[in-house]
């Protein structure tokens, strides 16, 4: 049997790998090959024990107590674990009341999943532009969407960054709405100490294999405030007979996990602090703003580009942003696009065909579902200049390794010409991000 253990000792970063030549011109990468590979999730011999002992337990004491675990350390009232984040969601929404033909307000950039659990709870998504700081739902522009349909709004906390829940929950309750988080990316994310998935009316959580906090392959966990929220979510899954109940073998590997979920956290926290502060030191790159009182949970990290700070501003910015994204990862960094499109753009919404002859867009009255990416000016324009950092971040890296992520992306800004020469012999050829087939992540 091979186990991933199989790596090289990384070389001590140096700030002298600034000045080599970039791997594109035959310099040395920073990160050569062999030593790119990241592991996640980190299997250790407590995930192994828990998982086979578990076997030959009842599967539904297995999972509630993983249920019951989770609930504690986020700190919510109630909690129903689940088969995935996309079933969570459903289940979150179903319990705060949401009905067919209900409107609930989502923002434009997320990952597919949220808008398709408010088409699975039979409710017309609507979607909103996006904060261009924190690149989460902009609570400015939530009001002008609200209609007489509007059930719910339900913010994403995008890339492990909470919502302006303070914000939100004060327009849901001017409204009269529910608050209904999505908290894919925001494990152990807390505003203030309260943790991300227990502040809202309730909330859905994906912790599939690539977030960070990972039962086996697929899973997630729906949340709820009020008893009455959580009845009504249970009631659903008890008359309607969808199974979407979660694996014990996934519920013991989340029980083991969960004890070294805040050593992990811990990690990437210290990792993104590092990168943070390492592309304050140049022009062209920057990392997340986290307001005060928040705590990011780094599932993904997006740089932002300044391609103006560079004097490259003459160029189209996504050719830009294009250019870097091939030098770096030449340089070992596998900073890319996730989500090349705002959602309203992709074909499910679209050709809104829904589970077939258009429902349920065909409960809606509405001649325009506002369903136009052009209505996202922010969300656009930061997928045009910005690229992210996935699994290399959430995996809890050594320090060398982000040292030497931070040295690559020096590496770059180091060497603005190299980037014009590689716009200018492009051609016309590139298309913007959100004109090419939307990718799903
Ligand atoms: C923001 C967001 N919401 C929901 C989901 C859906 O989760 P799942 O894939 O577990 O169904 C994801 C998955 O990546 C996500 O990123």
């Amino acid at each position: 049997m091979k186990t991933d253990f199989i790596r090289k000792p990384l070389d001590l970063p140096s700030d002298e790998w600034i000045q080599a030549p970039l791997a594109y011109q035959g310099g040395p990468a920073v990160l050569p090959e062999d030593v790119r590979k990241t592991n996640f999730p980190i299997i250790t011999k407590e995930d192994v024990i828990q998982m086979l002992v578990s076997i030959q337990q009842d599967g539904d004491k297995v999972v509630e107590e993983f249920q019951e675990a989770y609930r504690q350390y986020v700190g919510a009232n109630y909690a129903i674990a689940t088969a995935s984040g996309t079933s969570s969601l459903h289940l979150a929404l179903v319990g705060a009341g949401v009905q067919p033909g209900d409107e609930v307000i989502v923002p434009a950039f997320t990952f597919i999943a949220t808008a398709q659990a408010v088409v699975a709870a039979k409710a017309i998504p609507i979607f909103v532009d996006i904060d261009p700081v924190t690149y989460c739902l902009d609570p400015s522009k939530v009001e002008d969407a609200i209609t007489r349909k509007t059930k719910a709004i339900m913010p994403v906390h995008v890339h492990g960054l909470p919502a302006d829940l303070p914000a939100l929950s004060g327009i849901a309750n001017q409204y009269s709405l529910r608050l209904v988080e999505d908290a894919s990316h925001a494990h152990s994310a807390s505003i203030h100490g309260r943790l991300a998935g227990s502040i809202g009316d309730s909330a859905g959580q994906s912790l599939m294999a690539d977030k960070n906090f990972p039962v086996g392959g697929e899973g997630g966990i729906a949340f709820f405030k009020e008893k009455e929220d959580y009845k009504r979510a249970l009631d659903f899954l008890n008359t309607s007979g969808i199974d979407y109940r979660m694996s014990w073998i996934a519920a013991a590997f989340g029980l083991s996990q969960l004890d070294r979920l805040p050593y992990y956290d811990a990690i990437r926290a210290r990792n993104a602090a590092y990168l943070t502060k390492a592309l304050a030191e140049t022009k062209l790159f920057s990392g997340p703003h986290v307001p005060g009182g928040y705590k990011h949970s780094y599932n993904m990290y997006r740089v932002k580009l300044s391609p103006e700070r560079l004097g490259l501003d003459d160029l189209e910015d996504f050719r830009v942003k294009d250019a870097i994204q091939q030098l770096i990862q030449l340089e070992g960094v596998y900073a890319r696009e996730w989500q090349n499109v705002p959602i309203p753009g992709h074909l499910p919404f679209q050709n809104r065909k829904g589970f077939g002859n258009g429902y349920p867009f065909t409960l809606s009255d509405r001649k325009d579902f506002g369903y136009d990416v052009n209505r996202f000016p922010v969300t656009l324009n930061m997928l045009r200049n910005s690229l992210t950092i996935c699994r290399e971040l959430r995996t809890p890296i050594e320090y060398e390794r982000i040292q030497a992520y931070a040295l690559a992306f020096k590496k770059i800004d180091a060497n603005p010409h190299i980037i014009r020469e590689l716009v200018e012999r492009g051609g016309g050829e590139l298309k913007s991000p959100y004109e090419r087939d939307a990718r799903l992540g």
